[in-house]
């Protein structure tokens, strides 16, 4: 599943200008690789397996922080970062951990120090997808199982199943999540269309929400929505574009978006409440759409900001 890829990425020494310039040329080279590579594992839509509590935000608060992490990020800095203490380190379990997004994510944050539990509806899956992260994150902290006992184990619980069994899956384990930080990737699509996926509309408005109507406790944050599954699996190449986080939880939220930032070279930005969720689940249905009219690994990349 995984290919070997010789190129690493350059070193960006200098800030500003020279940084910006070395990241829009080193992004544009991956992005012409990946082009070449012509791999679509969000691409093909006819694959259905390819890709409140009300708290004031204060983005002008985290903003120095924020620029000075994304700043690590953009330089790489993130895999040079200290390994968490055993006492900090976060135990995050996977719903539904042995797809591509699942498997992707897990091996990323587990490079980054944290502990993975991979989550599965049967032990055999969850077994082969251990041995798949822990060969691209051999120094960590890699568990795997049934749904259930990741999601009582673990302090943050991904949930990274299709679409059709987001809601059976969310009823199923609402109480092993309880209180949780419950981070939602599920993107609502249709598929059998001829002209490819399409976004559905919900009564609740998004995935998201939802999730927080099934599972009240939990305190629910919508994002990771526009990060290929295929290339977050090729964890010797920095990932692009920023993931976009949003909810109604202020510390939850804070908490999801300094994960994002511990994968090389993403960004996260704070996109607002829950009910934006169903923003970011539809642009990926674009994404979907792009990747196959350019054979591509789309992302977003927010200017301005
Ligand atoms: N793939 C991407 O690049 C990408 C990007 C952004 C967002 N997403 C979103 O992230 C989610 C996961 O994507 P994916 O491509 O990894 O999904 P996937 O491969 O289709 O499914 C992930 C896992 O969910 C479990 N599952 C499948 N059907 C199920 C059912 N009926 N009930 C309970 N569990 C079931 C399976 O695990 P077990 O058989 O082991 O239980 C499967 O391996 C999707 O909602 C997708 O929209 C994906």
């Amino acid at each position: 599943m995984l290919e070997e890829v010789d190129d690493q990425p350059p070193e960006i020494a200098a800030e500003s200008a020279d940084e910006q310039s070395a990241e829009s040329q080193t992004r544009d080279q991956i992005a012409e690789e990946t082009r070449e590579q012509g791999e679509e594992a969000l691409a093909d839509p006819e694959d259905p397996t390819s890709p409140g509590v009300e708290e004031p935000d204060e983005p002008a608060d985290a903003a120095p922080e924020t620029r000075e992490r994304q700043s690590r990020s953009r330089r790489g800095d993130a895999q040079a970062q200290p390994v968490p203490a055993e006492d900090n380190q976060l135990r995050i379990a996977f719903i539904g951990g042995t797809g591509p997004e699942g498997l992707g994510l897990a091996m990323r944050l587990a490079r980054s120090g944290n502990m993975v539990y991979i989550g599965s509806r049967t032990e055999e899956r969850a077994e082969e997808a251990i041995a798949k992260v822990k060969a691209q994150a051999p120094n960590g902290d890699v568990f795997g199982g049934l749904n259930r006992e990741g999601a009582e184990r673990a302090d943050v619980v991904f949930i990274t199943v299709p679409w059709d069994a987001h809601e059976a899956t969310l009823t199923e384990l609402a109480d092993a999540i309880g209180d949780k930080v419950l981070v939602d990737v599920v993107v609502p699509m249709a598929f059998g269309d001829k002209d490819g996926p399409r976004a559905v509309d919900l009564d609740d408005g998004s995935a998201a929400e939802q999730a927080r109507r099934i599972a009240p406790d939990a305190k629910v944050i919508s994002a990771f929505h526009h990060l290929d599954g295929g290339q977050l699996q090729r964890v010797d190449r920095p990932m692009q574009g920023d993931v976009l986080v949003c909810g109604d939880h202020k510390q939850a939220k804070k908490q999801v978006m300094d994960l994002v930032e511990q994968i090389e070279w993403v960004r996260a930005l704070d996109a607002g409440s829950l009910a934006n969720s169903r923003y970011l689940e539809n642009w990926t249905v674009v994404l979907i759409h792009l990747n196959k009219i350019y054979k591509a690994h789309s992302g977003v990349r927010i200017t301005g900001i």
